[in-house]
């Protein structure tokens, strides 16, 4: 698989995506960034209950450790499900994801760069009555090293009107409480890059239309490939889905690996993904 994905660019199987990783050379990824299915969630690609969900998500953990590089990543969005509800029990919020975020560090020995939360403008309307709409997930980003480097520049977003506004007119002091944020009067300058990002993203749900029923927005894995790696560097998404990950990869110029048990969507995802690399040599 490596050579092809040398030689294309990506490659995408019709694998497991654990004993896909492990095929792949040992410090090879730099980032493994994916959604597995979500604790609770009927689909029609299975259900990992809560309860089973840590046995069922430790073998990728365990395939993508020793094939990250020194200084690679990984990201995991996911949104934990609410249990069923029974006739003595309201329909639970399960913690599962939490105790995943505890095991990635504690267990598995990587280092938390944050657990970033991804609001969802339009989330589906989930009918209970238990608690407010579910309108999030959590992307849970972790780090090989415990001394990371990440591209911030590469991720900068637009200036709000009135942060602007405040740097166009506002001359920055010293403070009488001993804060020494300026040491003397002065006025700061915008980045020419924008503000820096924050810790959560805003958008709506894909709109996208197509066999999978769990398609993710581009701006998700976008943020990450552009913030923890270059150009050349290899992506691995071990739940490839309808290939958003390889998409975005491919369009940045990254190498791309993907693995989904269900043929439909790899097959769908490598057309996809033939259209992209054309399209982006097109444009070269
Ligand atoms: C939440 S979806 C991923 C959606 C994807 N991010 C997208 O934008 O289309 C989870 C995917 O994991 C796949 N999956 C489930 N078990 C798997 C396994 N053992 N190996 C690889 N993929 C698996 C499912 O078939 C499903 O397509």
């Amino acid at each position: 698989m490596i050579n092809q994905i040398n030689r294309d660019g990506f490659a995408v199987a019709c694998q497991d995506g654990a004993s896909g990783m492990l095929a792949l050379p040992d410090r090879s990824i730099k980032l493994v960034y994916g959604s597995p299915p979500y604790p609770n969630a009927d689909r029609d690609y299975g259900n990992w209950k809560s309860a089973e969900y840590i046995d069922k998500i430790s073998p990728f953990i365990d395939a993508a450790i020793p094939k990250l590089t020194d200084d690679g990543f990984l990201v995991i969005n996911v949104k934990a499900n609410r249990e069923k509800s029974t006739s003595i029990t309201s329909s639970k919020r399960s913690l599962v994801v939490e105790k995943l975020a505890i095991k990635l560090e504690e267990d598995w020995g990587l280092h938390c760069v944050d657990i970033e939360i991804w609001v969802k403008e339009n989330p589906a309307p989930t009918g209970l009555r238990v608690a407010c709409q579910d309108a999030y997930e959590q992307n849970l980003w972790f780090s090989v090293a415990p001394k990371w480097s990440i591209n911030l520049d590469a991720i900068r977003r637009p200036y709000e009107s009135h942060s602007v506004k405040t740097y166009e007119g506002y001359e920055y002091k010293p403070r009488s409480n001993g804060n020494t944020y300026v040491r003397k009067n002065k006025k700061i300058q915008p980045n020419p890059l924008g503000a820096l990002p924050k810790n959560i993203i805003t958008g709506p749900v894909s709109a996208r239309i197509g066999n999978h029923q769990a398609t993710q927005p581009f701006y998700l894995p976008e943020k990450y490939i552009k913030a923890t790696t270059n150009e050349g560097d290899l992506v691995v998404d071990p739940w490839l889905g309808s290939g958003t990950t390889g998409y975005m990869a491919v369009k940045l110029g990254r190498r791309f690996a993907g693995f989904d048990l269900v043929s439909d969507y790899v097959e769908d995802a490598k057309q996809w993904l033939k259209e992209t690399r054309q399209e982006v040599n097109a444009n070269a």
